[in-house]
């Protein structure tokens, strides 16, 4: 386990020597590794997206839509995405003063950006919610999928009878139409992208919808919920930054650290070697855990504190080196652009009651947050 700041930004940059691809790069079981490797003719993944691939395939797949996430390109988004965080900050004015702001604010904004983007059409979001939930939720008994059958740390059968296999079925249909139709969307750029003059696999399409599909919004949301709940406890970082909107990206950026919905990645060893004064062995599997780099005290001062002000924050939210996360610059413009239009209207806020996270080791945040508030 990698659990020091330095080790994990070590370990992201050597991309040859700490592969994604070679083994799951989420921990699993023994049981289950073996299932996926039987159904998936010996790979060790369910699917096959940019966080399982390592070069040559890595930089090929990821090029295709990595433009669309500069910030070059999502600069002329901003327009569309304020309308969208006005009328989240609308619906939370009209509930009065009391909420929960995972439900009311945190999961409907970036999910509705995140599907613009990729072209879903809004009817289908809660669909997206609930599946998004139930792949990222597997293990917490309030977001997994209840079937009385289906044991939810069974990857096999997630693919074959689950919640992969209902997002397979989703973007099938959404792919052949941008083939027929191709639109300004993310979908259009996936549904018709061609590698070394090839079209892309099924498997590799299916992939890309579902990771810019769940990636897209859960770990913005837990952000966004987690900077709520940091400025509910912490009045005085509230007034700083209602006084100095310029601490806004501050904000953002202290708010993703202090929440770090990725908790972690795995890597493995590609050969014999020595890291950190400790042997790994070719295949050695490495978790990577960002929740624990982002709380170092060699690098941040009084880590457990929530500070708008923190500089240098050098966090590791969003992974670092060739997979560092594609849509880094989106979820800080959408985050960004909702606290400009949020905190000028909000005189103040407080926890209403415990806030509750949401049980998984891979990716996770608050699913309920409580709060009193006073709005103009
Ligand atoms: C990769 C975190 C928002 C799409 C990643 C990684 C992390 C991460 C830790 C792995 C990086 C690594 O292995 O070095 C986050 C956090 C977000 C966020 C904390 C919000 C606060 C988004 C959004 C999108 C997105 C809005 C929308 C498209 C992706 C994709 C990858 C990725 C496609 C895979 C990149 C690759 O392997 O080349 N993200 N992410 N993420 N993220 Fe994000």
């Amino acid at each position: 386990m990698a659990t020091k700041h330095a080790d994990i930004l070590e370990i992201s940059r050597q991309n040859a020597l700490f592969h994604n691809g070679d083994r799951s790069t989420v921990i699993t079981t023994k049981a289950a590794d073996t299932a996926v490797r039987q159904l998936m003719g010996g790979s060790p993944h369910l699917v096959r997206s940019l966080v399982q691939m390592d070069a040559p395939d890595h930089p090929k797949y990821r090029a295709l839509t990595q433009a669309w996430f500069m910030p070059a390109n999502i600069k002329g988004l901003e327009d569309r995405i304020r309308g969208i965080a006005r009328r989240a900050v609308d619906k939370m004015a009209a509930t009065g003063g009391v909420c929960d702001f995972v439900r009311e604010v945190a999961l409907g904004y970036p999910l509705h950006v995140i599907m613009e983007i990729l072209g879903v059409p809004e009817e289908d979001e809660p669909r997206m919610l609930t599946l998004t939930q139930e792949l990222f939720g597997a293990a917490d008994p309030e977001l997994g999928r209840k079937s009385g059958q289906l044991e939810q740390r069974d990857m096999s059968k997630m693919l074959s009878e689950g919640v992969i296999a209902d997002f397979y079925a989703y973007f099938a249909r959404l792919s052949a139409d941008r083939r027929a139709n191709p639109k300004d969307d993310v979908a259009s750029v996936i549904a018709n992208s061609q590698i070394d003059g090839q079209p892309i696999s099924e498997l590799e399409a299916m992939s890309y919808y579902m990771i810019v599909a769940t990636a897209g919004h859960d770990t913005t949301s837990s952000s966004t919920a987690g900077a709520i709940w940091g400025l509910a406890q912490n009045p005085g970082e509230l007034a700083k930054v209602k006084a100095d909107p310029s601490l806004i990206p501050g904000l953002v950026d202290e708010s993703i650290r202090w929440i770090t919905p990725v908790k972690t990645f795995m890597r493995t060893a590609t050969e014999d070697t020595q890291f950190a004064g400790r042997q790994l062995a070719k295949g050695d599997w490495m978790m990577l855990c960002y929740a624990s780099g982002n709380r170092d005290e060699e690098v941040f001062d009084d880590p457990a504190a929530f500070k708008v002000e923190r500089k240098p924050n050098k966090h590791l939210a969003f992974g670092y080196g060739a997979h560092v996360c594609l849509g880094q610059h989106l979820a800080k413009m959408e985050m960004r652009i909702l606290w400009e239009e949020l905190l000028p209207r909000l005189d103040s806020v407080e926890l209403a009651g415990e806030p509750k996270q949401s049980l998984a080791t891979f990716v996770n945040g608050p699913k309920t947050l409580p709060i009193r508030f006073a709005m103009h």
